[in-house]
Order: structure tokens, then C-alpha cells, then sequence
């Protein structure tokens, strides 16, 4: 029906209650997951699949583009396929099975509905109050998959507490276990090691750590950009086959920064991109600032009409950068999938004795880059930004400033 990799095979075969496929990135766990979820449907009438993310634009930039891909790659497989309810998430089989794609507000919002399978895609950005409502409503199977960043409510209750959950398995990937990556792509995940070895655990061997020193820790979620917060400028990352191109629009507000992912994409050459512009919006008289180790790049899309600036070089210009960036709240909308995924995992080096170094991992940063390139061309450094009022240390009294009530 489809090639699958040993996550899959390994997923398949549990009889346990509960399978928790703990990974790195790129191991293959959604993608497997959803895979069994299919053979199931094919296989089994009438059931119920209830696939549960912590949003709906997680759903759509992981499953189910995952879901797209696996019925991309399998012309029997979707002959299996009935229809599809855009609007409602709902994938309906030959079968009589369904496959419903969804994300819940709070518990209340959990205790609705009843289902055969449950996958709890990304589980540690889900409320344990939510999950054990779905989990309680389900007849046979529940899978759940997360990068263990940190430890959460699967190792403190759903690994622990026999009473609560007497059938459990645990299956743990990386992406060595999954053959449809590149080379260059199993390399890249390795460099972590030389980079943060608690980072390079989790994220490379799927193991449980504690992800810490972020870089940038004052970010916020929000649903939209206010109307009348000032665009600052557009930010870009190039990318190719690997990294991604990443672009962004940045806006100031009430002194924070409101920030929206436009695009994350492999494979992008420049008049890709400059097409991507067009379709996006962005006008030819906004500026787009652009890393300035690529000037073919950017003089290519100057001459396709675009406004592009390159960001400030010099020394230490990534630390001065985020030394920008950390002095404001930054607020990213919901739908910026990839940068708040980036923005979770960006920390800073460390040493081998675990001692964190002054400069942050080269990872997770496609999109992270282009708003340092946005902070550093568009926003004051601190320098420039003492309070007004900030009177000298040793006043001198002539001053005749007026202000000492002030201090
Ligand atoms: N069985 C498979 N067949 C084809 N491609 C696969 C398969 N398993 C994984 N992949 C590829 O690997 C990528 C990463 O898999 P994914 O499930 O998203 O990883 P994870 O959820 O572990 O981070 C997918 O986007 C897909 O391109
Ligand atoms: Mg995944």
C-alpha cells in the first residue's frame, strides 16, 4: 500500500492500550502514526479515528499535510477514500470508517463525541485535563507522539501510574530510524551534537531532557496582528535544499513586536520566491531585509522589483541582534507554525561540560534569522534607548534641568 519505516512496523504491532512514540525531529512518528491510523481504516468498518492537535494550524502544518502526502504517494489508497470535508477536517473511507482532524478548547470541549483510535499529535503542547477527557472516550487505541523537550504529564502520570494506565508501551526514534531523508538532512540533526549535547539528546535521539537556555523567552501566541500596530518591515532567510527560505512581517505596537510567518520552504529559487511575494501581497515599496551574505540574492530580486535592503553586518551582529530582540515581548500569531516551533528549540551553545557559551545554536533558525536581520536594520539599540529622564551621575547642580523629582 505505502513504504513505511520501523516506526511504522513497530506502531502497528503494539497491543498495548496506549502507544507513546516519543522521538527526535524528522523521525517519522506523525507520518508512521497516521499511517497505521490508515491501514486501520481501510481494514476496520465504522470506526471512529479522532486525530487531536493543539491547534488548527499545527494540525494543518503537520498531519495533515502528512495525511496529504501518504494519500499523495498511494493511488489504492485513495480509491479507499470517500470524500473529504474540508472545512470540517473529516476524512471519510470506503470503509465506513472516518477520520476526523481536530482541536479541542478546554475540557468541556474534550467530553463531546467518542472514537475507536485517538492521535494525540505533539502531546505536550496539550493540557493532561484535555487528553484524559479524549483518552477516556476511546475504545481501542491511543497513540500519542512528542519531541521530549521536557518532561511532562506521559512521564509523570501516563508512564507512572500503573492504576491509572496498566497497558502502556513506549517506543523511542530518531531520524536514523527513518530512510526517507536526505544525507545531508541525518548530518545536519548530528551537528547539534558539537552544538548543545542536551539539545542534540532530544532532538536527535529522542530522549528526555531539559531543553533550556532560550535564547528568546518572552514570546507570546496571539490570534492577530492589532490593526493598528506599524509595519517595521518584512525579514527574509534563503534557504535550499535543507534550510528553508523563511520570511516573515514584523510590526511594532505598544513597544512589542508582533511577528507572522509568510513563508518556511525548501527548494525555493528566487523568482519562486519573488512569486511568493506577489501571491502573498507585499508591495514593491515595503521593504524586505535580507541576509547580507547572499548579495546575488537579493540584487536577483531588486531586479525583479522588489524593495530589498541587506541587514547590518559586523562584529557580533548575531549577538547584538538578539540583544535587540530579548528587550521586547514578542507576540507571534497562531498560525506562525515553524517560527514558534523554532522559537521553543533556539538556545544557546554549550560546552562540553555543559556550561552555556555566549552564542546561540546555528539551528532552528530559518525563521528566527530574518527577524534579527528585521531587529537590527529597524529597531534601536540599547544604547540608544535610555530613558530621557536619566539624569547624569554626578548632577552638576547648574544644570538647571528641573528634573530632580524625577530620580
Ligand atoms: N514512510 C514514509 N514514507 C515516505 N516519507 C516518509 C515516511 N516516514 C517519514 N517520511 C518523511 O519524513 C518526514 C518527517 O516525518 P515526520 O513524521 O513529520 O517526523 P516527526 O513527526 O517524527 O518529526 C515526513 O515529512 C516525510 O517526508
Ligand atoms: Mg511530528
Amino acid at each position: 500500500m505505502f513504504e513505511c519505516s520501523r516506526v511504522y512496523l513497530d506502531t502497528l504491532q503494539s497491543a498495548a492500550k496506549i502507544v507513546i512514540n516519543q522521538g527526535g525531529t524528522w523521525s517519522g512518528k506523525t507520518y508512521s502514526i497516521l499511517q497505521v491510523l490508515c491501514t486501520h481504516a481501510v481494514q476496520q468498518s465504522n470506526l471512529v479515528i479522532t486525530v487531536a492537535g493543539q491547534d488548527i494550524p499545527n494540525l494543518k502544518a503537520g498531519p495533515l499535510r502528512d495525511m496529504e502526502r501518504i494519500l499523495r504517494s498511494s493511488a489504492w489508497l485513495r480509491s479507499q477514500v470517500t470524500s473529504y470535508n474540508r472545512t470540517e477536517r473529516v476524512y471519510e473511507f470506503a470503509s465506513g470508517t472516518i477520520m476526523e482532524f481536530n482541536s479541542y478548547d478546554d475540557e468541556q470541549d474534550a467530553k463531546s463525541g467518542k472514537r475507536d483510535y485517538l492521535f494525540v499529535n505533539e502531546a505536550n503542547g496539550i493540557p493532561y485535563a484535555l487528553f484524559k477527557q479524549l483518552a477516556l472516550r476511546v475504545d481501542k487505541q491511543v497513540l500519542i507522539d512528542y519531541n521530549p523537550s521536557a518532561a511532562f504529564w506521559v512521564h509523570e502520570l501516563v508512564l507512572t501510574n500503573k492504576e491509572l494506565y496498566p497497558s502502556v508501551e513506549l517506543l523511542i526514534s530518531d531520524h536514523r530510524h527513518n530512510p526517507f531523508i536526505s544525507d545531508d538532512m541525518h548530518a545536519q540533526i548530528e551537528r547539534l551534537r558539537h552544538e548543545n549535547e542536551e539539545t542534540w539528546r532530544v532532538y536527535a535521539r529522542g530522549l528526555t531532557g531539559k531543553v533550556d537556555g532560550l535564547v528568546l523567552k518572552n514570546v507570546f501566541v496571539c490570534d492577530i496582528i492589532p490593526a493598528d500596530a506599524r509595519f517595521l518591515a518584512y525579514g527574509i532567510d534563503f534557504g535550499f535544499t535543507n534550510d528553508a527560505t523563511g520570511c516573515l512581517e514584523v510590526y511594532l505596537q505598544n513597544g512589542e513586536l508582533w511577528v507572522n510567518e509568510l513563508i518556511y520552504e525548501t527548494g525555493l529559487t528566487n523568482p519562486d520566491i519573488s512569486r511568493r511575494f506577489k501571491a502573498l501581497g507585499l508591495k514593491t515599496h515595503q521593504e524586505i531585509i535580507a541576509d547580507s551574505a547572499e548579495p546575488k540574492s537579493i540584487e536577483e530580486l531588486r531586479r525583479l522589483g522588489w524593495y530589498m535592503t541587506p541587514a547590518r553586518k559586523g562584529p557580533d551582529s548575531i549577538l547584538h541582534g538578539l540583544d535587540i530582540l530579548q528587550r521586547y515581548r514578542i507576540n507571534v500569531t497562531r498560525r506562525s507554525t515553524h517560527l514558534r516551533a523554532e522559537l521553543a528549540k533556539y538556545s544557546w551553545k554549550k560546552d562540553r561540560q555543559g556550561k552555556t557559551l555566549n552564542e546561540p545554536l546555528d539551528a532552528f533558525n530559518h525563521l528566527i534569522d530574518p527577524l534579527r536581520y528585521v531587529a537590527l536594520n529597524k529597531l534601536k539599540s540599547a544604547a540608544n534607548t535610555q530613558p530621557k529622564s536619566r539624569l547624569p551621575w554626578q548632577q552638576n547642580s547648574s544644570d538647571g534641568l528641573g528634573l530632580g523629582e524625577m530620580m
